[in-house]
């Protein structure tokens, strides 16, 4: 693996696969929309999903050897708003890229998300899809483009990515609670909403290594903890060491959402364990890993 293309190069989880093609000496090439951030070692594109013909411009000028597939529209409740642009950027902009990636040769590797469940239980690979939202649809028919335009493409699926966002003011999971406590804000944290988080360092790693193992399919990529909301919370305030810290348990039901989330859909890492040979992380050691390097 010598070049590798970015897509979604300056979302969460697109700039620690940078970092990590970086630290693994990849020629990294990258796209992001509305401007190129500065970042060590990438040679930037602009790109916007929705135009498939850019798409498949971009794959074929780059030549990559791998693509990894960051972008997304991940505004859950945004995505009921707008369907149809959810399609385009979560479904058919994967698709071409597949399909850009079956004409030349690169492997492909896209990432979606634990939402494609209703979050019944504990999820495997097996296990059957039923997505509650327009995100979770939207992302389950881009993983079957994918499949269908490139069986050889492997589809990450993560869960509550988190990590440090060095490039824009957008939080997650675990950013978003640790801004609102470290300001002295009370923080109100669903109790009966179950995930499995991933940490973006995770998630870009495992992506690198099941490319270079030449894996296919559908993969679960994730932390070992299945915790909810609130745990995620108090595991955030322990291992930030923030004192007086205000978390509040609320259920799900008592907030206007737009898009029904999964109460549970903790994905199950065991198919990744057993082809890395490597156990994935628990949260609470992700959480240490950000805090030695914020
Ligand atoms: N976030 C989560 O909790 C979560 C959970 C499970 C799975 N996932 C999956 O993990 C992957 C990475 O997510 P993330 O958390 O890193 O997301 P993120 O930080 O929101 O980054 C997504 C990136 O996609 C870009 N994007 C959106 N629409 C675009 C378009 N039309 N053209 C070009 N770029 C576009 C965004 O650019 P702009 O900033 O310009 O919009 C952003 O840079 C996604 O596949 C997501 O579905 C995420």
């Amino acid at each position: 693996m010598a070049r590798v293309l970015i897509v979604g190069g300056a979302g969460l989880l697109g700039q620690y696969a940078c970092e990590e093609a970086h630290r693994r000496a990849l020629e990294v090439v990258a796209t992001a929309r509305g401007g190129t951030p500065s970042r060590p070692g990438v040679s930037w594109r602009e790109l916007d999903l929705r135009d498939r013909d850019a798409v498949r411009g971009v794959v074929r000028e780059a030549a990559p050897d791998v693509v990894v597939n960051a972008a997304a529209l991940t505004d859950v409740d945004g995505c009921e708003d707008h369907p149809d642009e959810a399609r385009a950027v979560n479904a058919l902009a994967p698709e071409a890229l597949a399909r850009a990636c079956r004409e030349t040769g690169a492997r492909l590797v896209h990432v979606s998300t634990d939402y494609v469940f209703d979050g019944t239980g504990p999820a495997d690979e097996t296990t059957e899809p039923n997505p509650l939202g327009a995100y979770g649809r939207a992302k389950l028919e881009g993983e079957r483009l994918v499949l269908a335009a490139d069986p050889s493409a492997l589809v990450l699926r993560m869960s509550g990515v988190f990590g440090w966002n060095r490039v824009s003011a957008k939080t997650n999971a675990v950013t978003w609670i640790l801004k609102m406590v470290e300001a002295g804000q009370e923080v109100r944290l669903f109790r009966d909403q179950r995930i499995t988080p991933t940490y973006a360092k995770t998630g870009a790693q495992a992506a690198f290594d099941l490319a270079d193992l030449r894996a296919r399919g559908v993969f679960h990529v994730a932390s070992r903890d299945c915790v909810s909301r609130l745990e995620m919370g108090e595991a955030v305030v322990e291992a930030f060491g923030i004192p007086g810290a205000r978390l509040v348990p609320v259920v799900m039901g008592s907030v206007a959402l737009k898009s029904r989330r999964p109460p549970a859909a903790c994905l199950v890492v065991k198919k990744v364990e057993e082809t890395l040979k490597r156990p994935m992380p628990g949260f609470r050691a992700c959480l240490e890993d950000m805090r030695q390097t914020r």
